[in-house]
């Protein structure tokens, strides 16, 4: 049976979730706002636009459009300062083990992260060629939880939604992984994921012949 495997990058492929997290709360704390790591749950796997907006309610703050700007730009400079030291040393536990047992078992292997940065990063740690569709930040109109950006990796390989699995770490991934009616399977805290159909806490947790009863439609 031929699946189609979507994974998100930020906190599935590579541990970027902390750096996004440490640009946030420095501008949060120019801006003198609180921001907690409940909060940064409910940034993970949203747009950059979306997430700035989301601090500002939380500081009950109003700001001009071109202040706005130059926070984003400001944010994604920083968290850019963090990725240019990156190395193949910062792929997540067994991730690259996955792609290749799925590759060589001729599955079709998808991106869909809400990154801009999504290729940058995948060649910085050298795991870009596994990818054989990357839908990122530069080709979605709708934020996660919208179905959208994983609808558009399963016609990108060209999988019907119903035999994509998902992989995520974040609140509004999984929903719109669910949304999308596709399989989901949250990378992180089982508490946090609650709404996943799986939960590990990294791939190396993932049980020896998981990935083979989803490929051949066993039930786990
Ligand atoms: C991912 C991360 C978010 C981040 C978003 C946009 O979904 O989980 O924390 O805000 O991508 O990333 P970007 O690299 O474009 O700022
Ligand atoms: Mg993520």
């Amino acid at each position: 049976h031929k699946k189609g495997f979507i994974f998100d990058l930020d906190g599935v492929i590579v541990d970027t979730a902390k750096y996004h997290f440490m640009a946030w709360k420095q501008l949060s704390k120019d801006l003198g706002i609180s921001f907690s790591e409940a909060q940064n749950e409910q940034l993970k796997g949203v747009s950059r636009v979306k997430s700035l907006e989301k601090i500002l309610a939380w500081g009950n703050k109003t700001i001009s459009d071109e202040m706005f700007e130059n926070l984003m730009a400001k944010k994604n400079e920083e968290y850019l300062s963090y990725i240019a030291k990156m190395d193949a040393s910062e792929i997540l536990p067994e991730v690259e083990s996955v792609l290749v047992f799925l590759k060589e078992g001729n599955q079709k292997i998808a991106l869909g992260s809400a990154s801009k940065n999504a290729r940058t990063i995948l060649s910085k740690v050298k795991l870009l060629h596994y990818f054989e569709a990357i839908v990122d930040g530069t080709n979605v109109k709708n934020a996660k939880p919208d179905p959208e950006v994983f609808l558009l990796a399963s016609e990108a390989i060209k999988i019907n939604p119903e035999d994509c699995i998902v992989f995520e770490d974040s609140i509004a991934g999984i929903q719109a992984a669910n949304t999308a009616g596709m399989l989901s399977i949250g990378i992180g805290n089982e508490k946090v994921l609650h709404e996943a159909d799986f939960v590990f806490q990294n791939f190396s947790k993932m049980p020896n012949g998981f990935l083979m009863s989803l490929i051949n439609n066993e039930p786990n």
